[in-house]
């Protein structure tokens, strides 16, 4: 994990949750969307790799009730810190390939059952070793979801910002390969969650970097993008889009 990511999650950690808590059902909908996707249940051993702060685990984990805490997995402090405190939920401060490889071992025994990496798969590097690494944590009735932004996304960015956020992004169709070359029944469907969300408070949102991919740009270029953005968007003072998901699962095929 490159330092530019830590600095990024660490500045983020504080306000990350604000972003998207002004829509409960949005959060809601989504865990759903996860719980169903893994076919979650009670007497599941669930790890969520990349949790960041806990914001849609701690909403899963209240959903299904397991009677083993879901494990928290994420490299950033900032971010691990404000998981909740709570008999459902455990943190561990690792990145993917930690646990994949083994270099971090899992805090219990035994196989997981459900593994999830929401929108944290495009930060590690060699994602077919670690997806390797994470199929062989699972259990004979083990499964992986994968949930990704497609390469082209409908957000109201501003152009220079989907432009990098498209060379960036990996493919659905190669994790979705990966998964298969780890020995796992693969398949990929796409969700939609819709979007409403106040013109001004996505600005705020823009001006905080809320997507890893607005790091790369300077104060002047990102101040430039919010201005083009300003003017793309003068009318409109609710902004409305919907978000694309790319939910790539993987299943442990019958012995
Ligand atoms: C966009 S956030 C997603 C957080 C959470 N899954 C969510 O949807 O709210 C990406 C997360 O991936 C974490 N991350 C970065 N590099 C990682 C790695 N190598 N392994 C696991 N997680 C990583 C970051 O710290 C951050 O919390």
């Amino acid at each position: 994990m490159t330092d530019r990511i830590t600095e990024h999650y660490g500045r983020l950690a504080a306000t990350y949750d604000d972003h998207w808590t002004y829509d409960p059902e949005y959060v809601r909908a989504f865990a759903r969307a996860i719980t169903g996707a893994l076919r979650l249940h009670p007497s599941d051993a669930i790890a969520d790799v990349g949790c960041g702060t806990g914001l849609y685990t701690r909403r899963l984990a209240e959903d299904v009730q397991p009677t083993r805490p879901v494990l928290c997995v994420d490299p950033v402090p900032a971010m691990l810190d404000r998981v909740p405190v709570s008999p459902l939920l455990r943190p561990l401060l690792a990145t993917a390939e930690d646990v994949a490889s083994g270099h971090v071992a899992l805090p219990h025994p035994g196989p997981l059952d459900a593994v999830v990496l929401k929108e944290s798969l495009h930060h590690v590097s060699d994602r077919p070793g670690t997806l390797r690494g994470l199929a062989g944590l699972l259990s004979d009735h083990g499964r992986l979801l994968v949930v990704m932004l497609p390469r082209t996304i409908p957000h109201p960015l501003f152009p220079a910002a989907h432009e990098r956020f498209e060379a960036l992004q990996p493919d659905p169709a190669e994790i979705e390969a990966a998964v298969a070359d780890a020995g796992l029944r693969a398949a990929t469907s796409y969700r939609t969650f819709h979007v409403a969300i106040e013109r001004e408070r996505y600005v705020h949102m823009l001006e905080s970097r809320y997507m890893s991919v607005l790091d790369g740009f300077s104060a002047d270029e990102l101040a430039e993008g919010v201005a083009q953005f300003r003017h793309a968007y003068r009318e409109q003072p609710v902004l409305r889009f919907d978000d694309h998901f790319a939910f790539v699962t993987g299943w442990v095929p019958p012995a």
